[in-house]
């Protein structure tokens, strides 16, 4: 299979040069901070992200329709891993199986990561969710150990704690088990693609477009803007966050206002420029502020 081999070409190369090839383990955003400013029960969802957090926090509150959109030609394989992982494990041993850092504070090393007599508790549910997914991992886990494998994420990521405080599904057992019970509902496809210059074709209730903002230039922003923006249902919301310190806000305001699409306002002014800022557009409507989170 040719995607076999691009994956094991992946393990053999540094991680730092492999740049959104590689996965996102976990969030590195706080989707707990802005997910209830979205209406998301039996509504649809486009959203960035390899980690396919935002798909399960989505999932967890009633959204039935989520596309994830990304770059990175790994993000569905991982979906069903950490589905199929979320679906047979505990939340305990989830963490440990996936945790790619230190799993609790200051313990060194995490000895269940990417483990193979782990996967095997899942490699069924996985066969039975996707069955493409299935042979790659198997492939993999039966071939390479847990070092090998970590190579094919990235190394931004957080410690176990934030990621936890990231995800409503991880917060407790409740939360976990509930997630367990409403992902197997969830309609979910996958497009390998660039906000750039995006194959899709349906409008969505939501999008989500992780922070992606801070790796584009201010022209490549306006066209992202323009083109998702076109994607968004009436009174739809979309979300950009994490600017870093940029006056990347002042240039969403212009490249909104020259959509000649249906206009989505920016909303609060003037905006604060802050780190972790969440910016929420609704299309025709001027609802939302900007939040720290
Ligand atoms: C900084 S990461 C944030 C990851 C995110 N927090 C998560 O949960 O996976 C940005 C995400 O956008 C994706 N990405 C980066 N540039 C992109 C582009 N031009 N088009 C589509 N996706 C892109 C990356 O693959 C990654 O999943």
């Amino acid at each position: 299979m040719n995607q076999l081999k691009q994956i094991e070409n992946l393990i053999k190369r540094n991680q730092s040069e492999c740049g959104f090839n590689t996965l996102y383990p976990f969030t590195t955003e706080n989707i707990d901070g802005y997910i209830d400013l979205f209406d998301l029960k039996n509504k649809s969802l486009l959203t960035l992200g390899s980690s396919s957090d935002q798909a399960i926090n989505a999932g967890l509150l009633g959204c039935n329709n989520i596309t994830i959109f990304d770059i990175c030609p790994l993000t569905k394989f991982y979906y069903y891993l950490k589905l199929a992982s979320l679906l047979s494990l505990d939340r305990e041993m989830f963490l440990r199986f996936l945790c790619i850092t230190n799993y609790r504070k200051n313990t060194s090393s995490n000895p269940n990561l990417y483990k193979k007599n782990i996967f095997d508790k899942l490699n069924e549910t996985l066969n039975s969710l996707d069955y493409e997914s299935y042979v790659i991992w198997d492939y993999l886990f039966n071939k390479y150990g847990s070092k090998e494998i970590s190579r094919l994420f990235t190394i931004d990521v957080n410690q176990v704690d934030s990621i936890i405080g990231c995800n409503r599904y991880l917060v407790d057992d409740d939360m976990y088990r509930l997630a367990r019970k409403k992902m197997p509902n969830v309609d979910i496809k996958f497009i390998e693609g660039d906000v750039l210059s995006p194959n899709i074709n349906e409008k969505y209730d939501n999008i989500w477009l992780s922070n992606v903002g801070k790796y584009l230039t201010e022209e490549e922003i306006s066209i992202m803007i323009e083109k998702m923006a076109s994607l968004l249902k009436q009174n739809g919301r979309m979300l950009m966050n994490y600017f870093y310190s940029t006056d990347i806000p002042y240039k969403c305001e212009s490249a909104l206002n020259s959509c000649n699409y249906e206009k989505i306002i920016i909303s609060g002014e003037p905006l604060n420029i802050v780190d972790n800022s969440v910016l929420v557009y609704q299309k025709s409507k001027l609802v939302v502020g900007v939040i720290m989170i």
